[in-house]
């Protein structure tokens, strides 16, 4: 009995050791960590436990059948993040270049198909070389069922992907369907075609990192959500990210303790807008004194910062918050803040999430790039998600909503809950100047004239008082009780159902 058990431990301790020592030491040797310690960095100590340590792959093409390591390059598995279910996948860079097989693929599908099954979310830590190219069309094959299933999860569990190494060619689509993607600077990069394949071409030089890198996917092409100095930096924000997440889309998010008075009274708030209206100011500070103990969770911050998007708790549950950023091009919204908006309320609205609008917008930003672009498509996509969004929704106007963009922000027409504005509010279909300029065409030449239309245009139109006449706004009210109002009228929302006709599904403008 004592040499089985022992053989036992010794396997294990063959599996753990991955690629070797050599190969360990170069992955550290690049600052990356290994498939097993992210693990265990990413879960509650000790409550990782691992799924099919000792498979091998069957190929027996190129010398394959002399190298089975077990695990066959990745690791999988479960465990907690504050107690909470998750499911996990590693991919082991020094296992074969964490190449995906066929048997690798089937230990990853095993994990989704348990997450799913179970209602836990899925992490997947790529690092990989890609499709294992001794075993072809099977590895294809075993891509394809990965992608398969993160379609299925998609809106059922939250799926986040890491990016801690290689992630090249079509691999990179597994994590480009999952609903949130992180990277380390300067140990990751994604990428379709290498900088080589790019050369032959198009003939454009770059580095990998300049095609790929964290900071290409964060700031240019929006593929990334944010980017960490570090693997543990990383891991720590995931689990930061995954306590404002529901497991499932049949429940609620966790509800966490917290030591803020939900009445608390921020009298700073009054003097937040500037007595100019074309000065800006910053809508961060208001998300961060509406949140609880002031934590703000920012997805995609350093993309169309016209737009802030992220999580924030109030009386300890998560609200979704989408807010114009006045600092940055005015808050306008255009076709990268539309896209990047529409999908954070449509993941907000899959996984029951309450979504807060903070509404400072001018417009959408005239050009002809913006049209030759599908700024209407795109600008279309934001507007449908608010649209057929049913969680609560609380929004927030505190100056300017402008023309087609007031509708679109989450306005009392798309089925908003609540419509608050502050008493600096605009609610108007252009600003003074613009609609003076148009209406009163006649008397352009004459600047007095003008100024006065443009005096009692503002008198008539620069307040949110039409629109609350109409009841478009349910109440103007005062800025220093926003965090008061807001969490009352969050608590008011808990049951809200909504009845949706009958369809297969919507068809999004995408
Ligand atoms: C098998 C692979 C491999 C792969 C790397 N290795 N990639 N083995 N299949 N795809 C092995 C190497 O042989 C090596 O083994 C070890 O992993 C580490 O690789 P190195 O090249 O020494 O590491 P490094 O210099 O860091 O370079 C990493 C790399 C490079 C840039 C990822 O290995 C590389 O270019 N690999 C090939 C990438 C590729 O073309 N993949 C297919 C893409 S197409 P030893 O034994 O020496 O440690 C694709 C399609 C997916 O993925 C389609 C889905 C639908």
């Amino acid at each position: 009995m004592k040499d089985i058990l022992q053989q036992l431990d010794d396997r294990r301790a063959d599996a753990r050791l991955g690629g070797g020592q050599k190969r360990i030491d170069a992955q550290h040797g690049r600052g990356k960590l290994t498939a097993r310690e992210r693990v265990h960095l990413l879960l509650d100590e000790g409550s990782f436990e691992e799924f099919d340590m000792f498979v091998t792959h069957r190929c027996t093409d190129f010398g394959m059948e002399e190298q089975k390591p077990a695990g066959d390059g990745v690791v999988t598995g479960w465990g907690t993040i504050n107690g909470r279910l998750v499911y996990v996948f590693s991919q082991d860079f020094t296992v074969l270049g964490g190449s995906v097989s066929a048997t690798h693929a089937k230990k990853i599908c095993k994990i989704m198909d348990m997450a799913i099954q179970n209602g836990a979310p899925i992490i997947g830590i790529n690092d990989s070389g890609g499709a294992r190219i001794q075993e072809g069309v099977d590895s294809l094959a075993g891509y394809g069922d990965i992608f398969q299933r993160n379609i299925e999860a998609s809106g059922v569990v939250p799926q986040i992907s890491v990016i801690m190494g290689p992630c090249a060619g079509g691999a990179v689509y597994s994590p480009a369907m999952t609903d949130f993607i992180f990277m380390v600077k300067d140990s990751s990069y994604m990428f379709v075609t290498g900088p080589d394949v790019v050369k032959t071409v198009t003939n454009e030089q770059v580095t990998a990192e300049e095609l790929g890198g964290a900071s290409t996917h964060t700031k240019k092409s929006s593929v990334a959500d944010a980017a960490f100095e570090n693997d543990v930096e990383a891991l720590a924000e995931v689990r930061r990210l995954v306590d404002f997440l529901p497991s499932n889309n049949r429940e609620k998010p966790p509800v966490r303790p917290f030591f803020d008075d939900p009445d608390r009274i921020e009298p700073s708030l009054d003097t937040l807008v500037p007595e100019n209206a074309n000065t800006p100011y910053d809508m961060k500070e208001l998300i961060l004194k509406l949140a609880d103990e002031g934590d703000f969770y920012e997805i995609q911050e350093e993309f169309a910062k016209n737009i802030i998007t992220g999580f924030i708790r109030i009386e300890g549950r998560s609200v979704g918050v989408v807010a114009n950023q006045p600092m940055v091009l005015a808050g306008v919204l255009d076709i990268e803040s539309a896209r990047k908006a529409a999908r954070f309320v449509r993941f907000c609205d899959a996984f029951e999430i309450p979504i807060l609008s903070l509404v400072d917008v001018p417009g959408f930003l005239p050009g002809v790039s913006q049209e030759y672009g599908g700024v209407i498509k795109h600008g279309a996509k934001l507007l449908y998600a608010y649209g057929e969004a049913t969680v609560p929704m609380v929004t927030l106007i505190t100056r300017k909503a402008y023309g087609g963009a007031y509708v679109v922000m989450a306005s009392k027409h798309l089925k908003s809950d609540f419509n608050y504005a502050w008493p600096t509010s605009e609610i108007a279909v252009m600003g003074a100047k613009g609609a003076t300029e148009i209406i009163h065409r006649a008397d352009l030449n004459d600047p007095e004239k003008i100024a006065e239309h443009a005096a009692n245009y503002e008198d008539r139109f620069a307040n949110p008082f039409v629109a609350a006449e109409r009841g478009f706004i349910d109440e103007v009210i005062q800025p220093r009780s926003t965090r008061k109002r807001i969490a009352r009228a969050f608590a008011s929302l808990r049951n809200k159902k909504t009845n949706v006709p009958w369809k297969k599904h919507d068809n999004i403008p995408l």
